[in-house]
């Protein structure tokens, strides 16, 4: 099959666009003939060699770990689907991912793909509005009425953060650049900061939760708007303990988990047209070196996908 891989950990130029051998499934997992792939900064940064001490690899290694497309093999004890199901899911980043025409998936990680979207748009979904999903109501337990401010709310997670805290009934205040405040407000933002030309903490009080996508200094100056009690949830960089206690409130790291159970109510709501994904760009599979640096750069307008196989959109 036709795949991307890295032999090497390095920059955008060890992505090898090369044959390699079709997986076998084993026991529980599916063989998807890949529509398209998502790209998520988690790809670059297994790429660089940066997550080696938290992420054990073999290489060669298939990037990419957000799919859409067909089940073409069901493996033994598959009780959840069959053969031309359409699917979209995130697969285990330990493993060879979707940058490739097939990837063997453990059936839990996935879900019928939304009927409303084709497979590059539901390729877009599945990692970072899991992500989403998690912070907010999994960790954050958000709740009607609750004032949230999402940093990054133009990104691959924030963008679907935004939609999903306003479906829950939250006060929404988002953050990115002044390009983006448009995207912010068509999301449902309630109040929209540009962080390029205002401090997020002299518009933004009485927080319930914050997300952090950002980390560093944005994580150290959310402290300050939070509410006795509030919770900061980060996808980036733990959040200190000292501080949390300091400040009254609780602070989080999420870790994505690839629950199917959790793709199947994303997908409902989709369907629903609560939840949409944005595209920034769609590139071949050829292109993943391109699609690394755009992802690179840190100003993505929701997602990067890779097409995979020639399909109509
Ligand atoms: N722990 C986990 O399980 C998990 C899961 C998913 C993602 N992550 C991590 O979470 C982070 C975000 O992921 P992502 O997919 O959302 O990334 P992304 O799509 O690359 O985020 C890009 C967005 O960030 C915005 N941005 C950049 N600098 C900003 C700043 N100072 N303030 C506010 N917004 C800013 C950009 O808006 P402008 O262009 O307008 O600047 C852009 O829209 C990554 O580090 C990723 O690895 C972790």
């Amino acid at each position: 099959m036709n795949a991307i891989r890295i032999h090497r950990y390095g920059g955008p130029e060890v992505l090898q666009y090369e044959n390699a051998p079709r997986p076998q499934v084993q026991k529980g997992e599916v063989l998807i003939h890949v529509h398209a792939a998502g790209v998520n900064p988690l790809d670059w940064e297994v790429r660089s060699g940066s997550l080696n001490g938290f992420i054990q690899h073999k290489l060669p290694l298939i990037p990419g770990w957000e799919v859409s497309g067909v089940v073409v093999e069901v493996g033994f004890g598959v009780s959840q689907f069959k053969e031309g199901d359409e699917v979209f899911g995130m697969s285990d980043p330990m493993r060879d991912g979707a940058y490739a025409d097939y990837i063997a998936v453990r059936e839990g990680a996935l879900a019928i793909k939304p009927k409303s979207l084709h497979h590059v748009r539901a390729a877009a979904m599945p990692l970072s509005a899991l992500a989403a999903w998690r912070s907010l109501f999994d960790l954050g337990h958000l709740q009607s009425g609750q004032r949230i401010l999402i940093h990054g709310g133009s990104g691959g997670v924030g963008h679907f953060a935004v939609q999903l805290a306003k479906w829950k009934g939250a006060y929404v205040m988002a953050t990115a650049s002044t390009k983006n405040q448009e995207l912010l407000c068509k999301l449902g933002a309630d109040e929209v900061i540009d962080y390029t030309t205002q401090k997020f903490e002299d518009v933004a009080q009485n927080i319930d939760i914050v997300l952090d996508t950002i980390g560093g200094e944005t994580q150290k100056r959310s402290w300050l708007v939070l509410n006795k009690g509030g919770a900061l949830i980060s996808l980036i960089q733990p959040p200190s303990e000292e501080k949390a206690k300091r400040f009254g409130v609780r602070g989080m790291m999420c870790s994505v988990q690839p629950i199917g159970a959790q793709l199947s109510k994303i997908a409902k709501l989709i369907d629903s047209a609560k939840l949409k994904p944005t595209i920034d760009r769609i590139l071949p599979l050829s292109e993943a070196r391109r699609a690394h640096e755009l992802s690179q750069n840190g100003h993505i307008r929701g997602k990067i996908v890779l097409r995979v196989k020639d399909i109509q959109l």
